[in-house]
């Protein structure tokens, strides 16, 4: 049964986009089957996993807010080997339409995948940094969330409201949500402060911040506007060590989950 995994952290620039494209990209290379779903209004994950060569008449929104199903919004890619979900700036109104509905808003996007699920292993979800509507619909539609921690200071500020926010949807519409893991991002060991988040966050969040740990790595933010995951684009750099590491750290950690169930 494929699992969802929303990345999500409303904080603005913390490498939710990076790690969707990269994880998703790391999951395909290691055999598994891949859909990532843009849940972002600014695009980011589909223009830079290269999904936006084409126009396309449907994208998440239409599935979102539409008649159209999941599976005629996917485009497939050869390289990755993964499929997308693209999202472009229509996706921007969907919060306010959305607000208008009176039941149900918050579970349309749930809908939408679990018609698709079985046919992946793993769907991410790259959320936007919001704590809105979308953010919502993203949480209610996965089984599990990965929050990307960028380390700098305040990393840890938002965490909390982050939390109560996956709570709250944990109580109103989606109890089985857990959190998958915490990923520590742009790390760079020379700075004493990259080192102090990352003690602080490992204090705080223990064992569910995952061992895989990315290096700032100037070939990751490079990567995209080649419209290359880090595989492609520089696959000897410390950043594709870094992402083909978290992939399999996912895997063993669903695997070792699915042994238990
Ligand atoms: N490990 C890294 N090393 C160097 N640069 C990085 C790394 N991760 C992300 N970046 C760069 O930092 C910027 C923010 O990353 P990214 O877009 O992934 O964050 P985000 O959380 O998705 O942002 P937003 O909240 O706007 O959606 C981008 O320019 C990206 O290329
Ligand atoms: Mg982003």
């Amino acid at each position: 049964m494929g699992k969802i995994i929303a990345i999500a952290n409303q904080k603005g620039g913390v490498g939710k986009t990076t790690t969707s494209i990269n994880l998703s990209a790391g999951l395909a290379y290691l055999g598994k089957k891949v859909l990532m779903v843009d849940f972002d209004p600014q695009g980011n994950a589909s223009q830079g996993i290269g999904a936006n060569k084409k126009k396309h008449d449907s994208t998440v929104y239409e599935v979102l807010l539409g008649d159209i199903k999941a599976k005629d919004a996917v485009v497939k890619l050869k390289i990755p080997p993964c499929a997308v979900i693209p999202a472009n700036i229509n996706l921007a109104g969907a919060d306010l339409e959305m607000a208008e509905f009176k039941v149900g808003r918050e579970k349309l996007l749930r809908n939408k995948l679990i018609e698709i699920k079985d046919d992946y292993d793993f769907i991410i979800i790259d959320c936007p940094p919001s704590l809105g509507l979308l953010n919502t619909n993203a949480l209610t539609a996965a089984d599990s969330v990965i929050i990307p921690v960028q380390c700098e200071y305040y990393a840890l500020e938002g965490l909390t409201q982050l939390l109560s926010t996956i709570r709250l949807v944990q109580r109103l519409f989606n109890p089985a949500l857990t959190i998958e893991g915490v990923l520590l991002t742009m790390f760079d060991a020379r700075t004493k402060l990259s080192v102090e988040v990352q003690q602080e966050v490992r204090k705080y969040f223990k064992e569910r911040v995952y061992k895989s740990y990315i290096p700032r790595n100037i070939k990751l933010s490079e990567a995209p506007s080649r419209e290359q995951t880090i595989f492609e684009y520089e696959v000897r750099s410390e950043g594709a060590k870094a992402y083909a590491s978290l992939a399999k750290e996912v895997i063993n950690s669903s695997q070792k989950e699915a042994a238990k169930a």
